[in-house]
């Protein structure tokens, strides 16, 4: 083959545990806790007010959920084995180093919310949890990091290879977790269903 793959951006999509039956009740807990923040966290509910219209987020008020909710804690203590998982295919070398979340916060998007484009600051690998997952709406839409470099590129072939494309979505799906490096900008489109989606995202650092 004369021509090979360099720099690749990898995306990790995983079940956070294998039975089923487990995650069902994992992600009950987490739905009940989620919509109780949402009705007990004020500050939360003015802050998404003004900056996730018509959904909530605990992003500016509540996002160290894993030090003071017991389903919380139980939940990053599964997310750290994906991350040491994806940070192993990287192969990033964190041997006798430790990892650990920083921020956990709660994404809850009613009919007509969406979350525009953005990256997770002051980590190095992010992600998000699925939590409830309704029929049709919307995945996790990321961008080739490399598009403001294409220039003079002509566009893909509509027959493009996945990997080949500027864009890729991962639908959402309830007991799933998809991490990725933090600079990987992405965005959720609208929620069009009227059922609530409900997400926990998180930022994981090394010391
Ligand atoms: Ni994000």
């Amino acid at each position: 083959m004369p021509t090979r793959a360099h720099f690749p951006t990898l995306i990790y999509c995983e079940p956070l545990q294998k039975s089923p039956a487990t995650l069902a009740r994992l992600n009950s807990e987490l739905a009940d806790e989620c919509r109780k923040l949402r009705e007990f966290d004020t500050a939360g509910r003015k802050w998404s007010a003004q900056n996730y219209p018509g959904g909530y987020t605990s992003y500016a008020s509540m996002n160290e959920l894993h030090r003071f909710s017991s389903t919380f804690t139980a939940l990053e203590k599964k997310l750290t084995a994906h991350v040491r998982a994806f940070a192993r295919t990287l192969d990033m070398d964190l041997r006798g180093r430790s990892v650990r979340m920083t921020d956990c916060w709660v994404n809850i998007m009613p009919e007509s919310t969406a979350h525009s484009l953005h990256l997770h600051p002051l980590s190095f690998i992010s992600g998000t949890y699925y939590v409830v997952t309704p029929r049709g709406c919307p995945g996790l839409k990321f961008e080739d990091p490399r598009l403001s470099k294409f220039m003079a590129a002509p566009p893909k072939l509509p027959s493009a290879r996945p990997a080949h494309r500027p864009h890729i979505t991962y639908p959402a799906e309830a007991g799933n977790v998809i991490l990725f490096e933090s600079w990987l900008r992405h965005e959720v489109a609208a929620n069009r269903v009227p059922d609530e989606r409900i997400s926990i995202s998180f930022n994981f650092n090394w010391s």
